[in-house]
């Protein structure tokens, strides 16, 4: 039995800063609420609830706490009635997601017609296309969506999508556009994330990809994961299943950006309890740098 771990994995520089900012409201305030989970991270919302950091799903259940804006950031409405209602805005939008807000809205204003590449239900993609006010921005999942595109049109990604589809649409774009304006939003974090798990998955036999079931970016390294390996998607050390590895299995661990270090640590623990201390092999890589 080898163990590796990808050398990226787990919490992101905006994740990790936006769970800093939760726990610190959360100290300082009785009550705080976040409009939506703070991340895709069912574990650690639960935790932060117990520190008195609450989601709530719209504006009008915010009452008067101080409101903390989550990493993939909210809709310019939702700004609107906050500021509306005299509530605290705490801005935890992660920096890159603010910076692909702002290409939106300079787009937008220029007169360009914006497509984002991205998941139409995600939140940062509703965000995104919030601040598009002249032009409706079109959401568009893959290069075959597009048909007759705008003669003038700007394309942004969701910052937690792959290049490779992004790249596929730019060229779509570029068949048909007279002028195309395109901004790479797709975070490094992202990138190298996706990159690492790819190199991983394919020297091991099974594949573990820790993280939220609702996140995008975990669902993608599972995705990308499963073309080189048998992969197994979970949440926690629970999830775990001792019939999908033999005592000879290589296994791989990967995690998404907004997975915290303890269960990535759980769940090598335990492997580590089923199948005796690797630990005393040159198998095991560190524990995840990031
Ligand atoms: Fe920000 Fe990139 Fe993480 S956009 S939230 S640092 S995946």
């Amino acid at each position: 039995m080898q163990i590796l771990l990808a050398r990226h994995a787990g919490f992101c520089f905006g994740v990790k800063r936006a769970v800093k900012i939760a726990e610190e409201s959360g100290a300082k305030y009785s009550k705080v609420n976040t409009l939506g989970d703070i991340i895709h991270n069912p574990q650690v919302v639960n935790q932060l609830k117990l520190k008195g950091v609450v989601p709530v799903s719209s504006v009008s259940e915010c009452l008067d706490n101080p409101v903390i804006i989550r990493s993939h950031g909210v809709t310019r409405d939702s700004y609107k009635e906050l500021q509306a209602r005299d509530i605290e805005i705490i801005d935890a939008t992660c920096p890159f997601v603010r910076k692909a807000q702002e290409h939106v809205r300079y787009a937008d204003k220029n007169d360009y017609q914006v497509y984002i590449y991205g998941d139409a239900e995600h939140p940062e993609v509703r965000s995104l296309c919030s601040f598009a006010t002249n032009k409706k921005a079109v959401v568009i999942s893959s290069a075959e969506e597009i048909i007759n595109p705008f003669h003038k049109s700007a394309l942004i990604s969701q910052t937690t999508k792959d290049l490779k589809g992004f790249k596929q649409v730019t060229c779509r774009l570029v068949e048909e556009c007279r002028e195309l304006l395109v901004f790479n939003t797709i975070c490094t974090a992202t990138e190298v994330r996706q990159h690492h798990t790819v190199e991983l998955a394919k020297t091991v036999d099974v594949m573990l990809i820790i993280g939220g079931k609702h996140s995008s970016n975990t669902r993608m390294l599972a995705k990308l994961s499963a073309s080189y390996a048998v992969t197994h998607h979970i949440e926690t050390a629970e999830e775990l299943k001792r019939e999908w590895f033999v005592q000879e299995s290589k296994i791989g661990i990967s995690a998404g950006a907004s997975t915290p270090d303890d269960i990535i640590v759980e769940i090598y623990n335990k492997l580590i309890d089923w199948f005796g201390d690797l630990s005393k092999t040159d198998n095991v890589t560190d524990i995840p740098v990031h």
